[in-house]
């Protein structure tokens, strides 16, 4: 029996502007994670992908050719080189809420794709993992700029650039984020492709407001490295006023992100797709209740503590 596992994500700033060539910094969300485990089934069944979240049973070879998990499956046999349909029975099982920016799919198809590689005895390297979960994002997302597949795939804080090896990045002092989950889902696509069409519309514009993001995810790395956590705040406010001109915020995330704000938060912004999942706000020791609280107060469905900094490994 082969399990593993895999973290969410969050993005701390610099989306949308990532999928145009720009920087943006994300870190995991270790305390919540997907599951893959492959037990050997009795001889000539074939193989049984089980989706125990929604009770349902995949069989690879029978499903449409664009079912995600089968998809994610078959590629990742076909890398770890198992020609024949093995007899595995694949279970999975998540912790991650989805649609809702912590990147539940990319995750899931984590969990799967090492699960996969080291029940057939191949190294489940990060980058080997992070390409293939890419590749299955990339038929179902669209355009996506590859920041959830990296992060999770190598579960350290990355400093990202789409088509670029990964880098990790300095924490003076390690900082604490509260993640706030509006209940509302985000529709990711949708907000992409948005972005996509008003960028096409109007070119200059757009570049304006992602070269402005670009210029604060540098200032934010510095400020990450000067362990400066006034700076983060005002700078995540910033990103998420830029967020609003692109027009993937919504009322109310921005109800949530002024509680968050009123009751103490150094600084708060939505993370991810927009328009619904999850906010972050940055929160230290005497402000991390009473954020905590007010989020709960201003309807956010549950609200996680994640820190940045500090036990993780460096790339
Ligand atoms: O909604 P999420 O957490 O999957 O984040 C999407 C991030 C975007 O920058 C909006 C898209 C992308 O592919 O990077």
């Amino acid at each position: 029996m082969t399990t593993s596992t895999a973290s969410g994500k969050i993005i701390l700033f610099g989306e949308h502007a990532v999928v145009y060539g720009r920087p943006a910094i994300a870190a995991p969300v270790s305390q919540v994670r997907a599951t893959a485990t492959v037990t050997d089934g009795p001889a000539g069944k074939g193989c049984i992908l089980f989706a125990q979240d929604i009770d349902e049973e995949i069989r690879p070879t029978q499903a449409a050719a664009d079912h995600p998990l089968a998809l994610v499956l078959r590629l990742a046999l076909d890398a770890a080189g198992v020609q024949a349909e093995p007899d595995w029975r694949v279970a999975l099982t998540s912790g991650i809420p989805i649609a809702s920016g912590l990147g539940s799919g990319a995750a899931i198809s984590t969990a799967l794709v090492r699960a996969v590689l080291t029940h057939a005895n191949q190294p489940a390297l990060p980058e080997t993992v992070s390409h293939l979960v890419y590749r299955s994002e990339e038929l179902f997302h669209g355009t996506p700029s590859g920041i959830d597949n990296t992060v999770i795939a190598y579960e350290r804080p990355v400093w990202f650039v789409k088509g670029r090896p990964p880098e990790t990045f300095a924490v003076g002092r390690s900082f604490t984020l509260a993640i706030a989950d509006s209940g509302i889902a985000s529709p990711t696509k949708e907000t992409v492709g948005d972005v996509r069409r008003a960028w096409q519309a109007d070119p200059a514009a757009s570049e304006s407001i992602f070269h402005r993001i670009a210029d604060i995810v540098h200032g934010a790395r510095r400020a990450i490295a000067d362990g400066n956590w006034a700076a983060i705040g005002l700078l995540m406010n910033a990103n998420q006023q830029r967020l609003q001109e692109l027009g993937v915020s919504s009322p109310p995330l921005e109800k949530l992100i002024e509680a968050a704000r009123e009751a103490g938060a150094l600084g708060a912004k939505l993370s991810g797709g927009g328009r619904g999942g999850n906010l972050i706000a940055l929160v230290d020791g005497e402000s991390a209740g009473a954020v905590q609280a007010a989020l709960l107060a201003a309807g956010a469905k549950r609200v996680l503590l994640t820190q940045v900094g500090g036990a993780e490994k460096q790339i």
